[in-house]
């Protein structure tokens, strides 16, 4: 079966780079060239550990081939997933234009049977859209959402927690059933719709679940509780489960965030309100104000103040800075005259282009060096790992304001440090 990745980003890779490990031929295209010269070059436009390790192997046995021409890679393709970006406007529709295209160029460019698998995220006036530039017989269409995590993407795909399928075509799902038969994973097979609304519905309930915690965070810090303790009693109970309810400053990512206000959006224009999902959106985008609020609480006017925000990223372990929640803390610091120093261990060479401020470094001490406060705004691990003793000493002052609730709060107070989280006593 030849299989033709359209989009080379975190899904289209992984997924590609999965169903070769599975002994598949793949192709790759993506309209920008210089991320194609890289992974012809064995090198992914980001960093994915894992996938970086298979796509030299696979490159090596030669199972990937990466186009820019899409003429070229099209020719000889029996499915085609569609994997580019559907990103939402400020208003929360999608900005369908890229994915359009892609389906525009489909139709031109292809002749005979082929399977067309939609991978992105797309909701059903764009499915509808893309379903009715390829209304030809001789293609047929499928969607197959993703639920891959960022750093953990080939793991993801390749023992996934589940396979959605939703198609009304014989051929499809045929197709997709032999794909996928070596995939160890439950598998749903069930109409377009259902399938659009599997994959909405399961970020929606992620950004409500974390909302939810953030929001109990907030009123265990006003009563003096712990939320430590209190999503451990909360966890345990089988029906509502241990994950997803680290408090802190917020979700970011290209994912939930956007899900949860395109859903929100899409239903409205149908007369439907998810005001579930609405308010987990509205918390989560105010909810790192609360860092705002503790460093004023300590720190009193934050004209003049020096303040290292530790964490870039919009989780740790990537170096991905879409929609990260540590930019809106940096820009209300910024407005309010602080002056900033910026620690990432990945994320820092793009945020280097993206912000200029008095230092953005991979090294925490150089960072902490002279400032008055540190905020943790990304989960990295390794910040556990570092000398707080060193930090302390290098520091001007000696708040911490921990928005991702990692750090030891106990030991750092030995160290001599101010220490707040988020709901922590
Ligand atoms: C998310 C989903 O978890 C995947 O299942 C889905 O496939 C993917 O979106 C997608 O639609 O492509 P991802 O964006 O990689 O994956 O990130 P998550 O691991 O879900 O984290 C999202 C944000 O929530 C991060 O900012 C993280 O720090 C935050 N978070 C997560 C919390 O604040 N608390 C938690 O308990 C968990």
């Amino acid at each position: 079966m030849n299989i033709l990745i359209i989009g080379v980003g975190y899904v289209g890779l992984a997924t590609g780079i999965s169903l070769a490990i599975k002994g598949y031929n793949v192709r790759f295209y993506d309209k920008n060239k210089e991320k194609i010269t890289l992974l012809k070059n064995g090198k992914l436009p980001f960093f994915e550990p894992k996938l970086q390790k298979t796509l030299i192997e696979s490159l090596n046995d030669k199972r990937v081939i990466f186009f820019d021409n899409f003429k070229e890679a099209i020719a000889n393709a029996e499915v085609v997933f569609i994997c580019v970006g559907t990103p939402i406007f400020k208003n929360g529709d999608t900005n369908s234009k890229d994915i359009e295209k892609v389906a525009m160029e489909i139709k031109k460019n292809k002749q005979g049977k082929t399977v067309i698998v939609i991978r992105s995220t797309v909701n059903p006036k764009v499915y509808n859209s893309i379903k009715s530039i390829l209304s030809d017989k001789d293609f047929h269409l499928a969607v197959n959402p993703e639920f891959l995590r960022e750093g953990k993407a080939l793991d993801d795909t390749l023992n996934p927690s589940r396979i959605v399928v939703g198609t009304d075509d014989k051929l499809a799902k045929e197709t997709l059933k032999k794909l996928y038969s070596s995939f160890d994973a439950p598998k749903i097979f069930t109409d377009p719709i259902s399938a659009i609304l599997i994959k909405y519905a399961s970020n929606s309930f992620l950004a409500v679940k974390i909302s939810f915690i953030n929001e109990i965070a907030n009123l265990s810090d006003k009563l003096g509780g712990n939320i430590d303790d209190i999503a451990k009693g909360l966890g345990l109970d089988p029906r509502i489960g241990k994950d997803f309810l680290k408090a802190g400053i917020g979700f970011g990512g290209s994912c939930l965030p956007k899900d949860a206000k395109n859903i929100v959006k899409y239903a409205k224009e149908t007369g439907i309100n998810l005001d579930i999902i609405d308010a987990a959106s509205k918390l989560n985008d105010k909810q790192y104000k609360v860092v705002i609020r503790k460093l004023k609480q300590y720190l009193g006017s934050l004209n003049g103040k020096k303040i290292a925000v530790f964490g870039l990223s919009f989780k740790g372990g990537t170096d991905d800075l879409r929609n990260s929640v540590s930019f809106r803390i940096i820009s209300d610091l910024r407005r309010a005259g602080a002056i900033l120093k910026l620690h990432d261990y990945l994320a820092w060479i793009k945020a280097k282009e993206l912000v200029k401020v008095t230092l953005v470094s991979n090294d925490p001490y150089l960072v902490a060096e002279d400032t008055d406060a540190i905020v943790i705004a990304t989960d990295w691990n390794e910040y556990l790992n570092e000398d707080w003793k060193k930090i302390k000493s290098l520091m001007k002052g000696n708040l911490i304001i921990d928005g991702r609730n990692i750090l030891d709060g106990g030991l750092l107070k030995k160290i001599g440090f101010t220490y707040e989280g988020i709901g922590r006593k």
